[in-house]
């Protein structure tokens, strides 16, 4: 097995001339033989000027190089793509896949022997995991880590649970233009990714539980100090991980998954996060059991008190002790024996936990911010293939409920139709939107998070069940049924919903139907008709995602990108 500068030479039958261009281009950027010698350590540079989330990256970068030289490796950064929640269009989750590519490629094609994955807002470090597990060569996560909370008028206000509490009011009209105007300007105060338990955070405490990155990495603020040193150690765990591994198929095991799972559970974690670690294990062949996650739901208590479930942000989560501290206090129902790229068990990390006296942030066993876990997997006629709820972050009085069904055929009828007051909807309504999942929108876009009709918002309604086959921001909250499979768009029973049909939600019985006669909705198939393709998915990536694109319970990867058995 060739390694460093060796590797994996490009192709022009003879190998020693390639490692002599190799060599002759690569001096133009003055390394030395000796350097050239060295292990290299690839690191991906997500930097962009669309992702304010990956401000700091070129700091980090300069981190991890440094580590990694003081280790005795070679550091060699490579671009890759960098997606932003707020600049991708028409959804992030529509380019997660073409990062995973993008990565995976980059990572075998170019000379290394390790790599550290930087990433944090929300799609990369899932696409990088992807990327990591197919290539499979030793790699270690370095999220770019939480934003700083802001303030407004001695309010503490964070991206992006603030962000809708605060557009709620403003369009329910207790807030004013000017004040949500000043707001805008203080709900991202930093560099970093969002600061509540959302998708980027999630996916950040689920790969450190994972054993994907150094302790504490997922909490660190992205603008202090100890993020650079966290950095300067991935760097030197990177050139650890070059002689000899583990590699990311000896982390990241099905027994790995199901603890990250626990740690979703127990921080009342984004949706999202489950789609993509669905992703990840099955880039290793791995299928996440639905059933087991959901009767883990039923016995991990809800114990880390941040927004959206509770009421703080993720620097008062570092400063309470982190994930560590929490592997620590659920450490009767992880693994802990497993090995991380650091070196240690994720036992050893846990035992190491910062004690903090008094804190409040990470709940004991005996006091937890709720008694079942933060999600629940639903099934039901309306949902074969499974549909989530996250109750953490729902009203208690609508997990039971049944209601008048008030549709939606996708983001355009939606918006068309949502605010007219002539609209047919009342509070106890269950409101359906459709074609939105991961082929029909396309990219499943996080619309879930269906507005409160205007009208309705002014009476001062605060949540209706709101269901949907597409997905939602992780920092968002209400009665919200997610990511029912199959969509609608390819036929899924959620596309025979009519206006005024019933529909019952049972989260207690993980149960989601509609209330209509097996005969009458054979009747509404036999008409259904199947909504046409997005008008530019004749050619190129939009093509590739209509063909390949998998439903939310198979964590909507590409089909081609599985591995072959
Ligand atoms: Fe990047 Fe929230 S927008 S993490």
């Amino acid at each position: 097995m060739m390694h460093g500068m060796r590797k994996g030479l490009t192709n022009y039958g003879d190998a020693g001339f390639s490692l002599f261009l190799r060599k002759a281009f690569i001096k133009a950027m003055g390394f030395s033989d000796d350097a050239l010698e060295r292990p290299i350590i690839g690191i991906t540079n997500t930097f962009s000027d669309f992702n304010p989330c990956h401000g700091n990256v070129p700091k980090l970068i300069e981190a991890v190089k440094r580590g990694v030289m003081l280790a005795g490796g070679l550091p060699m950064e490579f671009p890759t793509i960098s997606i932003h929640e707020s600049f991708a269009h028409p959804t992030s989750m529509y380019l997660r896949n073409l990062l995973a590519l993008d990565t995976e490629e980059l990572i075998r094609a170019q000379p290394m022997d390790s790599v550290v994955l930087i990433g944090g807002c929300d799609k990369n470090i899932p696409a990088q995991l992807m990327a990591a597990a197919s290539a499979d060569l030793p790699a270690i996560v370095l999220p770019t880590g939480p934003m700083l909370v802001g303030h407004y008028k001695g309010e503490v206000l964070g991206a992006c649970t603030d962000c809708r509490r605060l557009w709620a009011g403003f369009r329910a009209g207790t807030m004013s233009e000017e004040a949500i105007e000043q707001v805008n300007s203080r709900l991202a105060p930093t560099n970093g990714t969002c600061m509540v338990m959302g998708t980027a955070s999630t996916v950040a405490c689920m790969t450190e539980a994972l054993g994907m990155a150094l302790p504490g990495t997922a909490t660190v603020p992205a603008t202090h100090a100890d993020r650079l040193r966290a950095a300067e150690a991935s760097g030197a765990a990177a050139v650890r991980l070059a002689s000899g591994g583990p590699k990311p198929s000896e982390i990241m095991t099905a027994a790995a998954f199901r603890n990250a799972l626990v740690v979703l559970q127990a921080i009342g974690g984004s949706t999202n996060a489950l789609i993509h670690f669905t992703a990840v294990a099955g880039r290793l062949g791995l299928a996440l059991d639905m059933d087991a996650f959901d009767a883990m739901g039923r016995d991990v208590p809800v114990l880390v008190d941040l927004k959206p479930s509770g009421d703080h942000y993720m620097e008062h989560f570092h400063w309470a002790g982190g994930v560590p501290r929490l592997l620590r206090e659920l450490s009767d129902q992880l693994d802990l024996s497993l090995p991380t790229v650091g070196g240690s068990t994720l036992g050893a990390i846990a035992e190491a936990a910062e004690e903090v006296p008094g804190q409040n942030v990470i709940r004991t066993r005996a006091q937890p911010i709720a008694t079942g876990g933060g999600l629940a997997v639903l099934r039901g006629n309306l949902a074969p293939n499974t549909a989530l709820i996250k109750r953490s972050a729902a009203t208690a009085a609508l997990l039971q409920h049944e209601g008048r069904a008030v549709v939606f055929d996708g983001l355009e009828d939606m918006a068309a139709r949502l605010d007219d007051d002539a609209l047919d909807v009342q509070a106890d309504d269950v409101l359906v939107l459709r074609n939105a999942g991961p082929k029909g929108a396309p990219g499943m876009p996080e619309a879930g998070y269906i507005p409160i009709p205007r009208k309705l918002a002014r009476q001062g309604v605060k949540d209706m069940v709101r269901i949907s086959d597409a997905r939602m921001s992780g920092t968002a909250f209400g009665t919200i049924v997610l990511h029912i499979a199959p969509e609608a768009a390819i036929g899924g029973p959620l596309g025979l919903v009519r206006n005024g049909d019933r529909i019952r939600l049972d989260v207690e019985a993980r149960r989601i139907d509609l209330l209509v006669g097996d005969e009458e909705l054979a009747a509404r198939q036999a008409v259904w008709q199947k909504p046409p393709a997005p008008a530019n998915a004749t050619r190129g990536y939009a093509r590739l995602f209509q063909e390949q694109i998998t439903q939310a319970d198979q964590g909507c990867d590409f089909a081609f990108c599985l591995p072959t058995s």
